[in-house]
């Protein structure tokens, strides 16, 4: 399928080519692309009227989803393998339980949010994808809830501006169709280019969303694909890296029949992969990230997509060390095992979330923190260290860029080397006494602010 578009898309470049050759449009070079492979205009319409995209080119490609029980999620998987595209979940600050989303009991969650419209405004863990204005074709997934796209899809839709993108809906149901769901979700965003939206069944194929996306004639911008490279171990594959240029590389749950379970040793480290990777999203049948893996992706790699189903369990050492553009990231439940150093030195950290679920690491406060320690292993630019801190760990906001002030709770009492080097912080406001605190230096790495020993404490005594 993917040769297919590729191959139509070679012969609209010929054609196009030819056509500006002939009729000298020196300047109308709309539909070419990038030596990347990125659109250079920005321009994703369509070209006048045709049903389809007539092959106009767009940026890159988003598949954005909300999921309750993951048969949209598995859809826009299957989308996103097709066409290179990156995903986004939409993860509710609440998520759904089974026992909210019983439909059948007036009492349930989701019973109570469909009488009160008020309630169906439901707070997302973060509503604008990553780098949003670089994608130009945005897929829009969601289950059908009484009739209608379950509503969690909404704070995503309200808080974006779809203009220059092409927008196309998508969902899942037992058996109602897609209904005006589509339209309405149009009139919501008010702008963007939205198409007609396509309904499948939860058990939907891989071929059946091949035979759809083919249907609708898009020029995918004819972004680098990933070539990736997989060797086998056990009843499972481990990717190993990429032969190609693809800028957003999907790692797909299943490679010959057999499930992807790890990620290699340096398999994406910048010493063995030198084209850029802007996102990777890792599927939920991987359990381990090897070490290295993502090594000094200094300034390309922001976005690392985990989805909350995610089975993995274990990140080696310095997996993601050096990764000082990643602005978010996600721990599943089952994550029990961090190497040394994983985060380090990834200062643009604006979100760190784990699952509640997690026993062994907690993402409180926009902090990670391992519970067995007490110890914070790696802050954020929105960091609130909460009290379950005992110690901040090595390094944990170094080459932190946006945070300026750090407020450290009374139950630190010691705060590791290098914790604050190179960072934006300019003052610490410590909660405790200026006895307090200097009982905690004592305890604390005489380089725990090296690089910043100019730093400003104020103690609650001294306020
Ligand atoms: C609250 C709720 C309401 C639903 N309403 C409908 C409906 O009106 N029609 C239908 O065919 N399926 C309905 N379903 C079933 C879902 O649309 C279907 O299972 C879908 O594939 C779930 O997608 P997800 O796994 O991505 O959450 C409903 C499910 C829930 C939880």
């Amino acid at each position: 399928m993917k040769k297919s578009i590729k191959f139509l898309t070679l012969i609209i470049a010929l054609l196009m080519c030819l056509c500006l050759v002939f009729s000298a449009c020196a300047n109308e070079s709309g539909n070419n692309l990038n030596p990347d492979g990125t659109d250079n205009t920005g321009d994703t319409g369509d070209d006048g009227g045709d049903e389809g995209f007539g092959g106009a080119a767009a940026a890159g490609v988003l598949v954005v989803y909300f999921s309750a029980t993951n048969n949209t999620e598995k859809v826009a998987g299957y989308i996103a393998e097709i066409t290179d595209g990156a995903t986004f979940e939409l993860v509710p600050q609440t998520p759904y339980t089974a026992e909210d989303l019983s439909y059948s009991n007036g009492n349930s969650r989701v019973s109570k949010e469909r009488n009160d419209p008020s309630l169906q405004n439901v707070p997302l863990v973060k509503s604008t994808p990553y780098d949003w204005e670089d994608y130009g074709t945005v897929f829009v997934g969601y289950p059908i809830w009484w009739g209608s796209a379950a509503w969690p899809v909404n704070g995503f839709i309200k808080a974006n501006d779809f203009s220059g993108k092409t927008v196309i809906p998508f969902c899942t149901s037992a058996s109602s169709g897609i209904g005006n769901s589509d339209v309405r979700l149009k009139e919501m965003a008010g702008t963007g280019d939205w198409k007609a939206g396509k309904r499948f069944s939860a058990s939907a194929t891989k071929a059946e969303v091949e035979e759809w996306i083919e249907s609708l004639d898009i020029d995918f911008g004819g972004a680098p694909s990933a070539t990736l490279t997989y060797q086998k171990t056990g009843d499972g594959y481990t990717v190993t890296g990429d032969g190609g240029q693809a800028a957003n590389i999907v790692i797909p749950a299943e490679h010959d029949g057999l499930p992807v379970v790890a990620i290699a040793d340096s398999a994406f480290a910048y010493s063995k992969h030198t084209a850029d990777i802007s996102s990777v999203t890792i599927p939920d049948s991987v359990t381990e990230i090897a070490k290295n893996a993502f090594y000094a992706r200094i300034d390309d790699l922001t976005t690392v997509n985990i989805g909350k189903d995610s089975k993995l369990q274990k990140i080696g050492n310095n997996a993601f060390s050096g990764c000082r553009a990643l602005t978010s990231i996600y721990l599943p439940a089952g994550l029990n095992s961090l190497g040394d150093s994983v985060f380090n030195n990834c200062g643009s950290l604006d979100t760190i979330a784990v699952a509640a679920e997690n026993t062994r690491y907690s993402g409180e406060g926009n902090c990670l923190i391992d519970l067995a320690t007490g110890t914070l292993i790696r802050g954020s630019n929105q960091s609130k260290i909460p009290a379950s801190v005992t110690k901040i760990g090595e390094a944990a906001f170094r080459y932190a860029n946006k945070i300026t002030e750090l407020t450290v709770p009374v139950s630190v009492t010691c705060i590791e080397k290098y914790a604050i080097q190179n960072s934006s912080i300019e003052k610490i406001i410590y909660e405790g006494t200026g006895d307090g605190w200097e009982e905690v230096l004592k305890a604390s790495h005489k380089y725990w602010n090296l690089g910043k020993n100019g730093v400003q404490t104020v103690c609650a005594d001294s306020l």
